[in-house]
């Protein structure tokens, strides 16, 4: 079996990720923050640890500043949800997934303005246009830092001086990014950064964050129990309890710091070279077989180790069930929640693409495989 579909979540995990949850689980178990006795404290220590982690890998001063979550959907919806007011205007891409659009969606239903800005073909910002864009009113620009479809960059630390110079928030959607590419919040000036933790963070799933940089006031999206403050009456507004009420996947935010420790001791730039290598090599292939359509950049040092393509002559959810049943290739076929990339491709009436997304585990020899596989693929479709 080759795993192709690392854009949706990473598999396999390492194996220091399992034992940490497995550790967590055996031993530790307790509620982290609820009760002064040794478990419940040893349960706050390793969310302490996963959180001070995550800070030094994303350059966060403060590692209060990050509120864990279930995964990066909860973190775009409380920094979205949390920020925007009726009479608001918020600026998107025309790339973005549906854990972006749709909170836009539904906030445009109570008064707030919405600009999508166009972006290219091959899924690139243009900058001008995100500049025309700016209102007097504009609160936010919210953007993916790669497109989960075609892997399409975006110029995020360019965004991120505008938003700056304009005094506009900059949110950032790191879910096909965080843990392969460099991201320093400071050097970025995002003031909202979302993730995953189960993508390539390495982390189960059930995790994720959200950074809120200091002084950004956000009404929570779910209120409740944080463990201390216990006689407030109102949700407490220190951090992160604000915006972390419940018991948190104490075992799955052991698993979380364990992948960023792998992630550190092998070095993000050896993780995104591995994977842009073997992107490379995909891309390659694939360009040398004929009816295959590939979209996106085509260009490793534009996009991310994501790759999606049709072949002439067969549906994209066909050309998936082909590559999974017969090659034992998992790979993603559909809009992949991202119906407004599919309007910019030109694919969302043809159902999609097929995309293959590469993560640091797969090896050259799979890749090989794969462009074999749809070369045969193509082949049998052409006679
Ligand atoms: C660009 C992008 N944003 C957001 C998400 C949502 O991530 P999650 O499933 O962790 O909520 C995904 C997931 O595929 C994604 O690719």
């Amino acid at each position: 079996m080759i795993y192709l579909d690392n854009a949706a979540t990473t598999w396999p995990k390492p194996h220091s990720v399992i034992d940490a949850v497995v550790k967590t689980m055996e031993e530790v178990g307790a509620n982290p923050g609820r009760g002064g006795h040794h478990m419940a404290i040893e349960a706050g220590r390793i969310i302490y640890e996963t959180r001070d982690l995550l800070a030094k890998l994303f350059n966060i001063k403060n590692p209060s500043r990050i509120v864990l979550t279930k995964n990066a959907t909860e973190a775009l919806n409380i920094g979205i949800q949390g920020l925007l007011k009726p009479g608001d205007h918020v600026i998107t891409s025309s790339m973005e997934h549906n854990s972006v659009s749709r909170p836009l969606k539904h906030l445009a239903d109570s008064g707030i303005e919405v600009s999508k800005v166009a972006c290219n073909k091959q899924g690139e910002l243009i900058l001008e246009n995100l500049v025309k864009a700016i209102r007097p009113n504009t609160k936010l620009i919210v953007i993916t830092h790669a497109s989960n479809v075609t892997g399409t960059l975006m110029p995020i630390t360019e965004v991120g001086s505008i938003a700056r110079e304009h005094g506009v928030y900059f949110m950032v959607d790191a879910s096909q990014t965080a843990g392969v590419f460099p991201i320093d919040v400071e050097a970025m000036n995002i003031d909202l950064l979302a993730f995953p933790g189960h993508k390539s963070l390495l982390g189960p799933q059930g995790t994720g964050g959200l950074f809120i940089r200091e002084n950004i006031v956000l009404k929570p999206l779910l209120t409740g129990g944080t463990g201390g403050q216990s006689e407030l009456e109102r949700q407490p507004e220190t951090m992160p309890d604000a915006f972390e009420s419940g018991t948190l996947n104490t075992p799955g935010f052991a698993g979380l710091g364990a992948g960023i420790r792998f992630i550190l001791e092998e070095g993000i730039d050896k993780i995104r070279e591995h994977e842009a290598r073997l992107a490379n090599i995909l891309l390659e292939g694939l360009r040398e077989i004929p009816g295959i359509t590939i979209y996106g950049p085509n260009d490793l040092r534009k996009q991310a180790a994501v790759i999606s393509i049709n072949i002439a002559g067969i549906e994209a959810a066909e050309f998936g069930f082909v590559l999974d049943n017969t090659y034992g290739i998992v790979a993603r076929a559909g809009l992949h929640c991202a119906p407004d990339a599919h309007r910019v491709l030109d694919t969302l009436s043809a159902g999609g693409t097929l995309r293959f997304s590469i993560g640091y585990f797969n090896t050259e020899d799979e890749v090989k495989q794969v462009i074999q596989a749809v070369q045969e693929i193509a082949t049998e479709i052409s006679k």
